[in-house]
């Protein structure tokens, strides 16, 4: 960026996957500020989430995307211009959507965002927090919401340090669940686990994890229960015993955040704001990285496996 550009203010610093060919493939590039358009909103990003999507892409195993590209599909951010009454120019606010995927996304310093996609943070939240919060706890609620879930009824959401794993968690127990039962692999995580509060988390260092929801709940599947697939740090192919749905009459289903309607989107947020309002959800943050460095930042998430958000500060 030449200084003329800079004092001008039109231009701005973001993460591109020049290839997608793994983490060196990120490079931080001056980009053109974006120019505010029909529906859309400009946001001076403050905070962006860093999730396996990220990685997913920047590795090349999601052919649908195409480099270059900015990384980063949530973040949070300063309305600049173009919000109109709902979100007035200064308000603080999250949000995801397909950005960082099939458009340029928040490793940067500008964004303009859909209206849609927006969420306005509460007071109380800061922005490194919020940025973490749209893609956990939409997937979160959302599928808690097609698996049927009730107050009083039992939740197994894997990984208790992941942040769809916490999320759902979180979102179970302060929605009443019977019981909000989480996981690690990691015994050092059960640990952390339990002294955050979380106390029906299975040590799968110890114990297999049918074993602990059966010590926990006297069975596994319940009869007419749920299975959402939406995840793969594990691994993308598993077997299952068949008979296992079938004489339960339980079902398993897939979910995608990103192909739900807007109106599930609505809902979901009405949920998650009071929540985090008053304080019932409390999402975590791991660590935070600056922009520049968040290549690092993806290798910290995927490999050091840590408990909460990883989160590039911008
Ligand atoms: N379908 C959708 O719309 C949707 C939306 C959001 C996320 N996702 C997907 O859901 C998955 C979880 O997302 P997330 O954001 O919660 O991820 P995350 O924060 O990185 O957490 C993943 C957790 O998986 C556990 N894990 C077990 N085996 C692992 C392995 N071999 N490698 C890495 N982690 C392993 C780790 O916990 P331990 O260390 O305790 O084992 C880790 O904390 C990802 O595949 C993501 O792409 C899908």
């Amino acid at each position: 960026m030449t200084l003329e550009q800079k004092q001008r203010g039109t231009h701005m610093r973001a993460m591109r996957a020049e290839q997608f060919s793994g983490y060196e493939g990120l490079k931080l590039v001056d980009l053109p500020k974006p120019a505010v358009s029909d529906g859309r909103v400009l946001l001076r990003v403050t905070a962006a989430g860093v999730t396996p999507l990220d990685h997913t892409i920047l590795s090349g195993q999601l052919p649908l995307a195409k480099a270059p590209l900015v990384l980063g599909n949530e973040g949070a951010g300063i309305v600049e211009d173009g919000g109109g009454t709902d979100v007035p120019l200064g308000s603080r606010v999250m949000f995801t959507g397909p950005y960082g995927v099939f458009e340029d996304g928040a490793y940067s310093e500008w964004l303009a965002v859909r209206k849609e996609n927006l969420c306005l943070i509460s007071e109380g939240v800061d922005d490194v927090i919020a940025a973490g919060i749209p893609v956990a706890y939409l997937t979160a609620q959302m599928s808690l919401t097609l698996a049927g879930f009730q107050a009083g009824k039992t939740v197994l959401a894997p990984a208790i340090g992941g942040s769809v794993g916490n999320a759902v968690t979180q979102l179970a127990r302060a929605l009443g669940a019977k019981h909000a039962i989480s996981s690690t692999t990691n015994h050092a995580k059960a640990e952390q686990a339990k002294a955050l509060g979380f106390n029906e988390v299975i040590d799968m260092s110890f114990e297999k994890l049918a074993d602990g929801v059966r010590r926990i709940t006297g069975g596994a599947l319940a009869p007419g229960g749920s299975l959402t697939t939406l995840g793969y740090s594990a691994s993308r192919k598993a077997t299952i015993n068949v008979t296992d749905l079938i004489w339960k009459q339980a079902s398993i289903q897939s979910f995608m955040l990103f192909a739900q309607p807007q109106a599930a989107w609505v809902d979901a947020w009405n949920v998650i704001v009071p929540l985090l309002q008053s304080g019932a959800i409390k999402p975590i943050v791991a660590k935070t990285f600056p922009l520049a460095e968040a290549a690092d930042a993806l290798r910290y998430l995927v490999e050091g496996r840590p408990f909460g958000r990883v989160v590039l500060t911008i």
